[in-house]
């Protein structure tokens, strides 16, 4: 695709979510496997389904009900992605990372990336949050190949703090206060759809890989690229390939999901919260 059939699509999807609702989010959150219960917490002013807006990718995943909310998490405006799409799919990966630059252009300035891993560490159990501090997208098709999109960003953004640090020790600050076990680690994404092999995971374990997806780090790609403060929270849903003696099974994602969900639910919250306050500010 040519840089303007990109952008052209873009203004097309804006100008059809701006048709339905002209609510302003300052917080995208986006909702992983088995995490989009957390849209219950928000006080709902708009929902645009993807299906309603021409262009947008719709997800074919059984549990990535696919829906943009748009709402105040405790008086912050927020837009929340419940369910998104994968390389996998089929989707280009242009396609992939649209809804992120969407969000962007409707508002947001601050990106909160969730998701299902595997656990790569052998410290990690089903269940655990991990906060993202920097990932492997290596192995994953560059969100930014082809012509680039001057209106979004510059040709070689840096990438040498993906994960903002401020919002990192936020995040940091809001597991202490609650009480949350808080892993803090490296996601390598592959392109799935088929899980890992044992030796794969030992690859990843060697490059100093703490949990493995098949999503998030092209979506901060695109994220770091036009201007967004991005942070990740992943949910470790089993250990990865050869580490237990079980078959690795996608009901599991639902299952650690689920345990995860108060936990996960405090943390979103809070951090939405504390990201949203001015500098200094006690919440
Ligand atoms: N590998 C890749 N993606 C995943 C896994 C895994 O083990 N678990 C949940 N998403």
């Amino acid at each position: 695709m040519k840089q303007s059939d990109v952008y052209e699509k873009l203004q097309h999807c804006v100008s059809a979510v701006r048709g339905k609702t002209d609510f302003v989010p300052k917080i995208a959150v986006v909702l992983g496997s088995g995490l989009g219960d957390y849209a219950d917490q928000i006080d709902v002013w708009a929902e645009v389904s993807y299906a309603e807006i021409d262009g947008f990718p719709v997800s074919t995943v059984l549990g990535h009900a696919g829906k943009l909310i748009f709402g105040y998490v405790d008086k912050v405006p927020v837009v929340c992605m419940k369910g998104r799409v994968h390389c996998y799919e089929g989707y280009t990966v242009s396609d992939v990372v649209l809804p992120i630059r969407l969000m962007k252009l409707l508002g947001a300035e601050i990106l909160m990336l969730t998701n299902a891993a595997g656990g790569v560490n052998f410290a990690y159990r089903p269940g655990d949050l991990m906060m993202i501090t920097d990932h492997i997208a290596a192995f994953a098709p560059n969100p930014l190949i082809g012509p680039n999109v001057e209106a979004l960003g510059k040709r070689f953004p840096d990438m040498s703090e993906v994960y903002d640090r401020q919002l990192q020790e936020i995040i940091r600050a809001v597991a202490r206060d609650s009480q949350i076990r808080l892993q803090e680690g490296v996601y390598a994404q592959l392109t799935g759809p088929s899980y890992e092999t044992p030796a794969e995971i030992r690859m990843l374990r060697t490059l100093g890989c703490d949990a493995v997806g098949m999503s998030t780090a092209i979506e901060a790609i695109a994220a770091r690229h036009c201007g967004l403060r991005v942070c990740g929270l992943s949910c470790i849903s089993n250990l990865a390939a050869g580490m237990s003696t079980v078959a690795l099974d996608h009901t599991e994602v639902q299952i650690a999901a689920d345990e995860a969900a108060p936990r996960f639910k405090k943390l979103v919250t809070e951090t939405v919260k504390r990201c949203a306050a001015p500098e200094g500010a006690k919440v």
